[in-house]
């Protein structure tokens, strides 16, 4: 047997707002192989998410497969848009949202989980924002698309460079893609598909000037499509995975579950050779270079 062993490893894992998305699924995989978690949760989502676990709403998904229920060591509030309190305007501190939470930028949330914690082992970015993402890239505007880049490419820098000196040799960082950065996905809009573009080029950088400088990894899951509220904010995310069932090599649902299983392996020292690599975890679609599905193939030629 060759296992997947985190015990003793700490996870700080960034973008979990319910427990339907990514980031849960990877914390859910890391904790079945034993790693104590750190959440970051967007800081709007942060009385929601703390309720909804405090009142039992997520205990089915919190169950692991020896009956006991994920624990969050500490769940801190993050902002992705905000290196330091500097750069926070003055209508979001306000905000009822933010106005009773000291600490929610990069900065002070890896030097909070620092003091906390020391040095962590692993790190995971699962945030992606375009608030235009709905709108063709022709008709996004400057400052949607910059925004996407932001919340969704820089901050993976930001954090990385933040948390650097707070990992410890090596440990791994893991970011999540979509294969808009490099195909055409006609709905994946706003900027996205350049912010994922971005993201990717970023992992390749970030893993050698990383492994350099700390000793540590850096990847990236390129996922299939998962109705979580992200992707359901798209849009297009029922058609999608129809297209999927339709097409892709292998004819299953894909579950968050196989993605949590595949960041608990390429963040463990089982894969202590992988860095700078963006993995697919989609069912095999993106090797298709036709749609099967279509009507162009139903008839013999
Ligand atoms: N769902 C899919 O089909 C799919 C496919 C491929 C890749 N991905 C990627 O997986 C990752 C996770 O997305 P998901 O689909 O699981 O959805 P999700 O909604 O569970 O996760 C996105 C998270 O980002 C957080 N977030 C947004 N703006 C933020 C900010 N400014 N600061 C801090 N947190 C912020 C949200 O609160 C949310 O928790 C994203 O990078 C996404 O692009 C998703």
């Amino acid at each position: 047997m060759l296992p997947i062993s985190l015990k003793g490893k700490i996870a700080f894992v960034a973008g979990i707002g319910d427990d339907q998305g990514y980031g849960w699924a990877i914390a859910k995989s890391l904790a079945e192989a034993g790693a104590t978690i750190l959440v970051g949760t967007w800081a709007p989502m942060m009385r929601i998410l703390t309720t909804s676990i405090n009142t039992g709403k997520f205990d089915e998904s919190r169950r692991l497969s020896d009956g006991s229920l994920m624990e969050f060591a500490k769940i801190y509030a993050l902002d992705v848009a905000f290196d330091t309190m500097g750069d926070v305007p003055e209508d979001i501190r306000s905000n009822k949202r933010y106005a009773d939470l000291t600490v929610y930028t990069i900065a002070d949330v890896a030097e909070a989980v620092a003091k906390d914690y020391g040095k962590i082992d692993i790190f995971i970015h699962s945030i992606a924002n375009g608030p235009e993402v709905s709108k063709p890239l022709l008709d996004t505007s400057r400052k949607g698309y910059l925004a996407a880049l932001s919340a969704s490419s820089y901050s993976l820098v930001s954090l990385l460079s933040h948390f650097g000196p707070h990992i410890k040799e090596g440990g791994a960082a893991l970011a999540l893609t979509y294969i808009a950065s490099e195909r055409a996905i006609p709905g994946y809009g706003g900027g996205m598909s350049s912010a994922k573009a971005a993201l990717e080029s970023d992992i390749r950088t970030l893993a050698w000037e990383a492994g350099r400088k700390w000793g540590i990894r850096v990847m990236a899951i390129s996922a299939g499509v998962l109705p979580s509220r992200a992707a359901r904010a798209i849009g297009f995310t029922d058609q999608m995975l129809k297209y999927v069932a339709a097409n892709a090599p292998l004819i299953k649902e894909l579950e968050a579950k196989e993605v949590g299983d595949v960041a608990a392996f390429l963040v463990s020292p089982l894969a202590s050779a992988v860095t700078g690599t963006t993995l697919f975890v989609d069912n095999g679609m993106h090797a298709m270079g036709v749609a099967f599905d279509s009507p162009a193939f139903a008839t013999p030629s």
